[in-house]
């Protein structure tokens, strides 16, 4: 191939390899367990994979609607108003997307221009910046308390300017495993009052939630739900991460103005898939036995941590739990995760790289969306350390 022999002025000059694929590659090296990446090791129900099938054999194989087959778009209204009590109408305020992924950058894309300046909470999922970037906003950080990863509601207030156009929020939290209580929604909807601000709402671990906590949608609150895009995900709902299939529902005048960019971007999701989830999302078990499903892993896993060095807060909800290894060694969190892997065969994620100013305190989140054979086989080396 001949090269391209100009001057390449990129748009995202920091972005390098995630430490997602730097850790995926090291596990493959290693033959790790691989604890990293956020995605199961087992196999989604059969009964969905069947569905995909009938509907491709039944001719599902050619574009769907721009914003979503309409049974589905009726499903995901349906399950919104039963758990949280808010009417999305089917037609004008819910789109289906290429996961939780495309529905935010597809956001950020229609509503951020140059300079508009954009409120993320720290440690952050690693998608939101870069969407920020690339369509010349500039995102404006608040870190969460390192202890508890609570917010400081004050600090975020300082943060608010007439430049300010968006928040981005996750709960349940990725990668802390901590959830946004009532209080916490409410302090953010009347920090927005009398603003013209939009929200984004990355909701995609709505359905893992531990010990009781309540996943506290936005779409609960009248004043934050008619600025809010409430963004959700199959993939981590089904354990389907590969199929990349989501969703976003937000007011009619903002979802009017989504689908412009999302038409001309991506045009449709996946067709004989939106079919299969509009007929497997009318058990409601399937979504609302999650919780148990992955409670009981964590508790595997915190079990098979018990006796080791590991200073652990049990996961409030996500998939993923947070360890400080402070007490095993004072090396920064991307070395101690590096010979983690290379001399124990176990891939983990460091947690500076999603702090603000690359902050380390000592912290790895793994994923145990895992079976329970590969927990166990983790917990045994990680409590000999
Ligand atoms: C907080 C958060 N948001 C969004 C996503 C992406 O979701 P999807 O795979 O549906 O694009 C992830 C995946 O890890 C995530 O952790």
């Amino acid at each position: 191939m001949p090269k391209y022999k100009h001057k390449i002025i990129s748009k995202l000059p920091k972005v390098k390899t995630t430490i997602f694929t730097t850790m995926g590659q090291l596990a493959q090296k290693h033959s790790a367990i691989n604890l990293s990446q956020g995605f199961p090791n087992f196999e989604p129900d059969p009964s969905l994979i069947d569905l995909v099938t009938l509907a491709m054999k039944q001719g599902y194989n050619q574009y769907a609607p721009m914003a979503g087959v309409m049974e589905l778009r009726e499903m995901i209204s349906e399950k919104i108003e039963q758990l949280y009590g808010r009417h999305y109408h089917p037609e004008s305020e819910i789109t289906v997307t290429i996961g939780a992924t495309q529905a935010i950058f597809t956001i950020i894309t229609a509503f951020i221009g140059s300079n508009d300046e954009v409120i993320v909470i720290k440690p952050a999922y690693d998608c939101y910046e870069p969407a920020i970037e690339v369509n010349g906003g500039v995102p404006v950080f608040v870190q969460l308390n390192n202890s508890d990863f609570k917010i400081d509601w004050e600090v975020f207030r300082s943060k608010i300017t007439p430049r300010t156009k968006m928040v981005i929020i996750n709960t349940p939290h990725n990668p802390s495993g901590t959830i946004f209580s009532k209080e916490d929604m409410l302090e953010l909807q009347r920090s927005l009052e009398n603003t013209d601000i939009i929200v984004i709402s990355d909701e995609v671990y709505e359905h893992i939630t531990f010990d009781g906590h309540e996943h506290e949608s936005a779409s609960k609150y009248d004043g934050l739900a008619s600025r809010t895009f409430v963004c959700g995900s199959f993939g981590k709902t089904f354990h389907i991460t590969g199929w990349k299939m989501g969703y976003c529902a937000g007011p009619a005048e903002l979802m009017l103005e989504f689908r412009k960019t999302h038409q001309f971007n991506v045009f449709s999701a996946d067709h004989a898939v939106q079919k299969a989830l509009a007929t497997y999302l009318k058990n409601p078990q399937h979504y609302l036995g999650l919780n148990q499903f992955y409670q009981e892993k964590r508790d595997l896993f915190l079990q098979g941590l018990s006796t080791s060095r590991f200073k652990i807060k049990p996961s409030q909800g996500t998939y993923f739990q947070l360890v400080d290894y402070s007490d095993i060694t004072q090396e920064p969190d991307e070395v101690f995760a590096e010979s983690l892997v290379t001399e124990h065969r176990i891939a983990s994620i460091p947690i500076s790289g999603f702090n603000t100013k690359g902050i380390d305190n000592h912290l790895i989140r793994f994923c145990f969306a895992k079976t329970n054979a590969t927990l166990e086989k983790a917990t045994e080396i990680l409590s000999k350390l």
